[in-house]
């Protein structure tokens, strides 16, 4: 690679199981039009990381393939017709076709908004994708207005901590569903009642609640229909299975998965709940870039509370 600048990346050339990922030396990106060129300092993982990685997206991503998303980092340099950002601004966003897990990526800059100032990189690289999805699934599909009853599905993990936190900013009352270990971290997060479901059965809880925002996703989802009042609505945001019949049957709305992209508006608005102290990040493990395979590993294990990044620059 004379004459070519390069930098470390983690990148994959086949699917199949963390050991797949590989730290690799690869060519460093260029900002084309529109397009800000990121030095990365830290990266949030997503299950999507992994599910992609596994095989589960199929071909949609081509091989060898760089994983992740999220990112926080300073602006190397800008492509042309790109005139929001300056050269050594701190920023934070979503790539458009992941490719984070590396020293320099390139972003849209309609995908990156300036970091919030009260986030450190590790923390802001922990937002985009779980904050905006949270946002998304209780605001536009939703429809969650004050005084209504939510329940949070999966409520300590990377979506479900920033949902529950955002319900509770939007005025509802909130129920938050996670494992024993999890009731304190969920009444931290300001849930009003918390549901333990190795003790309780949803099945137990009938009719108390006007939207659900499913994180687990799964075979059981029909237990979540019953917790619905009729006319109410669930949003999921992975994919499980509700049956279409007893949906209908109670007039419940279910929504499509949706897979998102977020704008600038979007990073500036929830960067400003950040720092006004109305919203927090909550970070479950934190490893240098060397040990992906480790971050991999804990989001795969499905037991993450809150999130897990990767550190690029300590
Ligand atoms: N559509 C989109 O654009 C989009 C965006 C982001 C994420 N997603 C998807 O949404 C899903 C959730 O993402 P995430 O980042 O929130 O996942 P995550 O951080 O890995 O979720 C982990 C949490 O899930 C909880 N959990 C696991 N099984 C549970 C169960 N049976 N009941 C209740 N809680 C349970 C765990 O709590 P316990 O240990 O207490 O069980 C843990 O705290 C993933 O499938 C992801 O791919 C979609």
């Amino acid at each position: 690679m004379a004459d070519v600048e390069t930098m470390k990346a983690i990148r994959y050339h086949s699917h199949g199981g963390p050991e797949v990922l590989e730290l690799e030396r690869v060519e460093r990106p260029q900002a084309a039009g529109g397009e800000v060129l990121v030095k990365v300092h830290a990266i949030g993982v997503n299950p999507g990381d992994w599910q992609i990685r596994s095989g589960l997206a199929g071909d949609t991503f081509p091989l060898p393939y760089i994983p992740g998303w999220d990112v926080s980092g300073v602006v190397a340099a800008v492509g042309p017709d790109a005139s929001l950002y300056r050269e050594g601004e701190a920023v934070y966003g979503m790539t458009a076709n992941s490719g984070a897990c590396a020293e320099y990526v390139v972003i849209p800059e309609s995908q990156l908004a300036r970091k919030p100032e009260s986030l450190s990189h590790l923390q802001a690289a922990a937002v985009p994708m779980s904050a905006f999805t949270a946002w998304h699934a209780l605001v536009k599909q939703g429809q969650l207005t004050t005084g209504q009853t939510v329940l949070i599905h999966g409520a300590s993990g990377g979506v479900g901590h920033f949902a529950v936190q955002i319900a509770k900013l939007l005025g509802a009352k909130v129920i938050g569903v996670a494992s024993g270990r999890n009731q304190a971290f969920l009444r931290e997060l300001g849930a009003d009642e918390c549901i333990d479901y190795t003790v309780t059965p949803l099945t137990q809880l009938p009719g108390i609640a006007d939207l659900v925002l499913d994180t687990v996703g799964g075979p059981e989802g029909d237990t979540l229909l019953a917790v619905l009042k009729p006319g109410g609505r669930l949003v999921p945001v992975t994919y499980g299975h509700y049956s279409a019949d007893k949906a209908a049957e109670l007039s419940i709305d279910v929504q499509d998965v949706r897979l998102l992209q977020i704008a600038t508006a979007d990073l500036e608005r929830i960067g400003q709940w950040f720092d006004e102290d109305r919203l927090r990040v909550y970070i479950d493990t934190v490893v240098p870039l060397e040990e992906t395979r480790q971050a991999h590993e804990r989001s795969e294990s499905r037991r993450a509370r809150g999130k897990i990044v990767v550190q690029v620059i300590p």
